[in-house]
């Protein structure tokens, strides 16, 4: 009898699995990239019909041939699964059609997916956060060791073969005894400062929206934003862009950091104004700075920033690793599985 109910109950449970990817597979899902991980792609493909677009180059000749494609294979589509940092245009919404549900973006950022558009349209939304913050904690500390110590000045001189002798080398500043001011202490944030624990750090000071209690948990003291700006030796951008937080870091706030300032920016391009960024490093206003994220990226190759030796970049490689990447696209995946389905979004972005 057990046996028999048991038997019904698993039965029951394959035919309505069964079922229901026969149901989905119907549905078109496109994925912005050709070398998005296997093992998300296999998710995807286990329930939908997967359409992939080449991979959204950075060079304008390679925009213009994906855009074709893409526009191409949206039509139709249920889900976008986005990896990349194109704008979600309202041309690329009409495009799709009305029975576009989902935009997945395999990001933490959502600044480019117009959410404005996607919610007076009832499409949701949803991110990869948390799974990136390691790495990008790992680029962050990478960034303030690199503009602290000057790797641009210093890789020079290697590449030159001309090193400077002595004691008085090209000295940098050390983390150790320093206040580092991270603003914005989100996932990112956070890990930045678990990973900072063992540089002997004297003081970690935030500022945000309101005081956290994880910002308690790590020693972290909550500080408004001038006397962040006023006090640290290393200011850290681990904040989302938004329009209250874009070009935060200016004329005004640059004038109100320290001499020695180093300034890391793993966030978005667009909360630094970089034309003040530039005059201030130029002037060695503050000391360096150390960024992941540019506007625009790429960057040209001639631009005036990259003429500056106490500047440190880097190609907007925060959650570049096999194992995040990995993750990122997963979970990505998993949340179009869910939100074609109908079960509950894993990171659903709230949009206002
Ligand atoms: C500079 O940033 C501060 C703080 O984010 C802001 O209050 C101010 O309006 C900004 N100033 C300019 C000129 O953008």
């Amino acid at each position: 009898m057990i046996i028999q109910s048991l038997l019904g109950v698993v039965l029951l449970h394959l035919w309505q699995c069964g079922a229901s990817s026969i149901m989905t597979k119907d549905l078109k899902v496109l994925v912005s990239s050709n070398d998005f991980p296997e093992s998300a792609l296999k998710i995807l493909q286990e329930h939908f019909t997967v359409l992939q677009c080449k991979y959204l180059n950075f060079d304008e000749e390679g925009r213009t041939l994906a855009r074709e494609e893409l526009l191409n294979l949206i039509p139709g589509c249920s889900a976008l699964v986005w990896s990349s940092n194109l704008p979600i245009s309202k041309e690329l919404l009409d495009k799709a059609g009305p029975q576009l549900k989902q935009v997945s973006t395999v990001s933490a950022g959502y600044n480019h997916c117009n959410p404005d558009e996607l919610k007076a349209r009832g499409i949701k939304l949803t991110n990869t956060p948390n799974v990136l913050a390691p790495a990008v904690a790992e680029i962050a500390v990478g960034l303030m060791l690199g503009a602290a110590r000057r790797f641009t000045e210093n890789l020079d001189q290697v590449r030159r073969g001309q090193w400077e002798i002595g004691f008085d080398k090209v000295l940098g500043q050390d983390l150790r005894g320093s206040t580092v001011g991270i603003i914005g202490l989100g996932g990112i944030g956070q890990a930045v400062v678990k990973r900072l624990v063992g540089f002997e750090v004297a003081r970690f000071i935030y500022t945000g929206h309101r005081e956290k209690p994880e910002g308690k948990a790590l020693g972290a003291e909550f500080v408004n934003l001038d006397t962040l700006l006023s006090q640290s030796d290393f200011i850290l951008l681990s904040a989302p862009l938004t329009d209250e937080t874009r070009h935060m870091i200016n004329e005004t706030t640059l004038a109100k950091m320290k001499k020695n300032a180093i300034l890391v920016n793993v966030g978005r391009g667009d909360l630094v104004e970089q034309e003040a960024l530039y005059n201030a490093l130029k002037n060695k206003q503050i000391y360096a700075a150390g960024l992941d994220v540019t506007t625009p990226e790429p960057l040209p190759k001639d631009h005036k920033l990259l003429t500056l030796p106490n500047l440190f970049v880097l190609p907007h490689i925060g959650s570049a690793t096999v194992r995040t990447r990995r993750e990122m696209a997963e979970l990505a995946a998993n949340n179009v599985v869910n939100g074609l389905t109908g079960k509950p979004l894993i990171t659903p972005v709230q949009l206002k």
